[in-house]
């Protein structure tokens, strides 16, 4: 006991230190920047493994609550999903300071993903371009870790579920029920997602008459956790407002995750060039829904004043990635002050 509270104070110390000489930015980073980008990612997931339970847990003052549906945030700044699509360290996540995590995209059975390199950082314009293909250890050994870590992080956690890369579209419905049943006792919210660029055929899967039976389904299931639907940000917008339709009258999703990465040849490119069109999406679906359903955004968000205005054009949360890799685990505490 007082020796992780030694290592805790230690951990805080060294917080301040980095802030304070931009550690992170001056020096970390141009290192970590030397190498590829997943075997850093890795890299760096070994070590907070390693402290992730004797890190202080974040001590900030935060009188306000911020809804998300039925769940109540602390804060509203969340990490993205796809940075620890195992939940490997969640506890070291919390410690970051997020209001909520969200694992995945998680599929029923596990898969490799596609062949390495598929992770690459375009660094003059703060980007990142991955190819990734849904590598993650399967549902069920997913929620083994996802209960475990249940015991110890006091923050929402949602699970972001997604079909395998040989199921085809035509049993894709079943993928996404498989894995609403699994978790439903453990997940915090689901986002079913149906965006990502580098599953074959899964983008195909946002329209409105796969979401609609897919939804029917959800209702039948009678499942607790809020279930959100994750979206591209290059839809038209016909297809936007036939699915917002989906949350407004029809009631089948809880709300909108606003928006995955924009697609290419390449693979999905995230951070800043993805702001504009984030943002766009968000106020197209603002228009059309209600106050009263939950639109997390995400998409190049890299400052306080990047969260306030997503706030201000009608998020209930936001959520990052990118730049956690361009600024450093420090911005999720600035973000929130
Ligand atoms: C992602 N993202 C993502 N999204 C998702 O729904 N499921 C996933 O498995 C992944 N995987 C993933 C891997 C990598 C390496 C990146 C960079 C991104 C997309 C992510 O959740 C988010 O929507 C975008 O990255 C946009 O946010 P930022 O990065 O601009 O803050």
């Amino acid at each position: 006991m007082q020796n992780s509270r030694r290592v805790g104070g230690i951990a805080l110390k060294c917080e301040v230190f980095l802030k304070t000489f931009s550690v992170y930015k001056k020096i970390v980073r141009p290192i970590l920047f030397c190498f590829d980008s997943e075997k850093v990612h890795r890299f760096v997931f070994w070590l907070l493994k390693i402290f992730q339970n004797k890190l202080p847990k974040a001590s900030l003052q935060i009188t306000k609550q911020y809804p998300l549906g039925r769940i109540l945030l602390k804060n509203p700044i969340g990490l993205a999903a796809g940075f620890d699509k195992n939940a490997e360290i969640l506890p070291a996540l919390e410690s970051f300071g997020f209001g909520f995590l969200e694992i995945g995209t998680v599929t029923p059975r596990p898969q490799p993903g596609n062949p390495k390199p598929r992770l690459f950082r375009i660094a003059d314009k703060e980007a990142l371009l991955n190819r990734m293909g849904f590598n993650n250890d399967g549902a069920d050994e997913i929620l083994a870790r996802l209960k475990a870590a249940k015991t110890k992080v006091r923050i929402p956690i949602g699970v972001n579920i997604g079909k395998n890369k040989d199921t085809p579209d035509s049993s894709a419905k079943e993928d996404y029920r498989v894995l609403l049943e699994k978790f439903a006792q453990t997940a915090d919210y689901f986002v079913v997602n149906v965006s990502s660029p580098n599953t074959p055929g899964l983008r195909d899967l946002q329209n409105k008459n796969f979401l609609e039976s897919l939804g029917l389904l959800i209702q039948q299931m009678r499942i607790s956790p809020e279930v959100f639907l994750k979206l591209g940000p290059d839809l038209s917008k016909e297809t936007l407002e036939d699915i917002c339709t989906l949350c407004k009258d029809q009631k089948f999703f809880s709300g909108l995750v606003l928006t995955n990465t924009i697609p290419t040849d390449l693979g999905g490119i995230s951070g800043k060039p993805l702001y504009g069109p984030s943002l766009h999406t968000l106020k197209a679906a603002r228009k059309i829904l209600d106050k009263n359903i939950p639109i997390i955004s995400v998409g190049g968000i890299f400052s306080k004043e990047d969260v306030q205005e997503r706030l201000n054009e009608g998020a209930s949360a936001v959520q990052i990635y990118s730049s956690l890799i361009y600024e450093g685990p420090e911005l999720v505490r600035d973000l929130i002050r």
